[in-house]
């Protein structure tokens, strides 16, 4: 089969398409699906680069990529959850005990793995898994947001963000979110009640008394936001668990958000997209060939929403 794979770590370069990869056995509790779309996440090319390597080193060669929509081929052992001809969505990291997406077959869990959303095709449904796997988790399970709540999204027009902006409106909050100057108007169609260019505003000086933070950014914006909180407020970060002391001193709680791409959430997610509540943006499609091109595009293009390369 065809398969995107890398035999190092580094920069574009070491992606090779490759025609002739063994297809993937199918494992107990895992599916074998035949993949129509995948998507990229910055995970992706931070493994690519070996920003993990000393924690989580690889075997290469390995199959690039985690989230993906297809068909199931095929059924594990122990899988009673999904049938042959199933249309599914989920996550099928190396990291998680899957093969990789970037491939015509990759074999994913069972537990990462759910029925996609009906009312989008496959690409659409590739570009969903770990960004609003991150957002349900985060709004729904570590902050728990109500009606009437205030929350700062940072990085709303991200791929992350700009499912949490949507979720947070589903919810009934009030929703800030910082961009760049020409994201705004893509933000407040989504929702947004206060855009706020990150690159000549200060948000922490223009908010007061938020109930929560969602970052997807790191760093001193992490220790800035904790301006915006009221006491007993809640910051959940992507980029590693927030100050401690930090969130002591403005009687917050901080979580350091790992995504759980898992059944569950990827469920709850189809339900917010079915609903038509949640609209995934695809900033630009790319086939698995230009896989160079897509990363290039991820990683230096500011794009809008996702990635996706169509495989099928
Ligand atoms: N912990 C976990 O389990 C986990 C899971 C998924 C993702 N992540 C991490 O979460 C981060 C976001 O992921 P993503 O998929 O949403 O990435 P993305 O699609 O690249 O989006 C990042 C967004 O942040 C914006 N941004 C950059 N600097 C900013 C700043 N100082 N203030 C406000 N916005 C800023 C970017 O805007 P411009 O392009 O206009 O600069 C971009 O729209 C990544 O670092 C990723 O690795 C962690």
């Amino acid at each position: 089969m065809k398969a995107v794979q890398i035999n190092n770590y580094g920069g574009y370069d070491v992606l090779e398409v490759k025609e002739n990869v063994t297809q993937p056995r199918v494992g107990e509790g895992q599916v074998l699906v035949e993949v129509r779309g995948v998507s990229i996440n910055p995970f992706d090319w931070k493994v690519r680069r070996g920003f993990y390597k000393e924690n989580m080193p690889l075997q290469f060669p390995v199959t690039v990529g985690g989230d993906f929509a297809g068909v199931v081929a095929e059924v594990g052992k122990g899988v009673s959850d999904f049938n042959r001809g199933d249309e599914v969505y989920g996550s099928s990291n190396v990291f998680n005990g899957g093969s990789g997406s970037f491939a015509e077959f990759t074999t994913s869990n069972a537990r990462n793995t759910a029925l996609k959303p009906k009312n989008v095709n496959f690409v659409e449904a590739a570009a969903l898994p770990l960004v609003g796997s991150s957002a349900v988790q985060a709004l729904e399970e570590h902050i728990k947001l109500q009606k009437g709540q205030k929350i700062l999204i940072h990085g709303g027009a991200g791929g992350i963000g700009h499912m949490a902006v949507q979720i947070a409106k589903a919810h009934g909050a009030f929703v800030a979110t910082t961009v760049s100057a020409d994201d705004k108007e893509f933000v407040k169609r989504l929702g947004t009640d206060q855009a706020i260019d990150y690159k000549s505003e200060k948000f922490e000086e223009l908010l007061k008394d938020f109930d929560a933070v969602f970052d997807t950014v790191g760093g001193e914006t992490t220790q800035r936001s904790f301006q915006v909180l009221r006491k007993g407020g809640t910051l959940v970060s992507m980029l590693g668990q927030p100050d401690k002391k930090l969130s002591e001193q403005y009687g917050a709680t901080g979580i350091g958000q790992g995504t759980q791409t898992n059944a569950q959430h990827l469920s709850r997610l189809a339900e917010l997209v079915d609903s038509g509540k949640v609209k995934v943006h695809i900033d630009k499609i790319f086939t698995l060939d230009e896989v160079r091109e897509a990363f290039k595009h991820q990683e230096e293009g500011h794009p809008r929403g996702k990635v996706v390369l169509k495989i099928k």
